[in-house]
């Protein structure tokens, strides 16, 4: 199969309309070839097309397991990645447009984790290795994954935390989590560890702006990164809707703030918050704390068993990368592959591959 460079734009201009038709017409030539794993946050135009759907972990795993040629997956670069690291070689993992990144996995990179490791050397006169292991969030570059697979350590994504960071206490006393704080501080508060315990270190600063004292102390160091879309929402929304709806329920991602979490009936992945709201009583009423596409398609779901579904934040808070995979593009991508040309192709170098691999494996036995 030819690899092509062809260019997107006159699929720019196309009507929805009839992006859709050509989707539509392209799944129906390529039959089995192709199979269309599509994350919580899709759009609903995409989402429609979706043959499977998941949060991190279930899409992983399902990449793992596809027969498919062709993975073509609507979500973000890291998790294209995951699915060409998982997937058997023959396989070819496709992300319909190129630039729906994850900002939350740009805010660490290797050369801030290598120094990062370096530094922790130096304090405490010797490898980290023997203290700590290192723990990537799966929302991280193929570079990073490698790093935990080098080093003992392993990836996690919001629904296994809990279990990866019990692992990970287990071969070593210490923990590097990155590059969310917030599943770190709130994954290990739920294991009963001080907040005192646990450290932010900024990777712009030396030492990460800590202490020797502080670095010795610290049972977690927390990666200073964050999701942009999770931080919109604050305690106040979730006050002023209790005030207004004293019996509502509210249920959040753990990619939000601490204070957010806390103040929440239910914290877990996308998948646990759909689930369980899905699963919750007739009548019910619900606040959620995540992306707004995910939020505004199960309001539409469980309408009509009478439950009402909020979203927290009064802005909205949308998975701008995410949403970058359109109609349009799709189109564009299975067009072409129905044509027998490869675009989009998600390729991670062999020699990160095979590291990467160790720590989601890691993870996959895990949990
Ligand atoms: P989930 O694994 O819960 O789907 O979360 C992925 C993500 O990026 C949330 O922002
Ligand atoms: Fe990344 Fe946040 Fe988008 Fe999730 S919602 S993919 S963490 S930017």
């Amino acid at each position: 199969m030819e690899v092509a460079q062809i260019n997107f734009d006159r699929f720019n201009v196309l009507r929805d309309e009839e992006a859709q038709e050509r989707i539509r017409a392209a799944r129906a030539k390529l039959g089995k070839q192709a199979v269309l794993l599509v994350h919580h946050y899709q759009r609903a135009d995409v989402y429609q097309h979706a043959d499977l759907t998941g949060d991190s972990l279930k899409l992983a795993r399902l990449a793992s397991e596809s027969e498919a040629e062709f993975i073509v997956f609507c979500g973000v670069h890291f998790m294209a990645e995951v699915a060409d690291i998982l997937s058997k070689p023959e396989q070819i993992a496709i992300l319909p447009d190129l630039a729906a990144g994850c900002s939350m996995a740009d805010m660490a990179n290797l050369a801030k984790v290598e120094r990062c490791w370096r530094e922790l050397a130096e304090v405490l006169g010797e490898a980290p290795d023997a203290q700590f292991t290192p723990v990537t969030y799966i929302n991280s570059a193929a570079d990073l994954k490698a790093f935990c697979g080098e080093h003992g350590g392993i990836v996690c994504t919001s629904s296994n935390a809990r279990t990866i960071l019990d692992w990970s206490f287990a071969q070593r006393p210490k923990v590097l989590f990155f590059p969310d704080q917030h599943l770190g501080r709130w994954t290990g508060h739920q294991m009963g560890i001080a907040l005192e315990e646990m450290c932010v270190w900024d990777p712009d600063l030396e030492y990460g702006g800590l202490t020797p004292e502080q670095i010795r102390s610290a049972k977690m160091l927390l990666w200073k990164g964050h999701c942009s879309v999770h931080q919109m929402f604050q305690p106040a929304h979730i006050l002023r809707w209790r005030n207004k709806h004293p019996d509502g329920l509210v249920i959040s991602h753990p990619e939000g703030p601490f204070e957010v979490c806390r103040q929440s009936d239910y914290v877990g992945s996308t998948e646990y918050i759909l689930k369980t709201v899905k699963a919750g009583a007739p009548g019910t009423r619900w606040l959620v704390g995540t992306e707004l596409n995910l939020v505004s398609r199960l309001a539409e779901e469980v309408k009509a068993e009478g439950k009402i579904v909020e979203f927290m934040s009064p802005t909205v808070c949308m998975c701008s990368t995410m949403q970058r995979i359109d109609p349009q593009h799709l189109a564009w991508t299975l067009e072409n592959l129905a044509e027998g040309k490869i675009v989009n192709r998600i390729s991670v170098p062999e020699h990160e591959a095979v590291q990467a691999k160790l720590s989601l494996d890691r993870m996959l036995a895990v949990s």
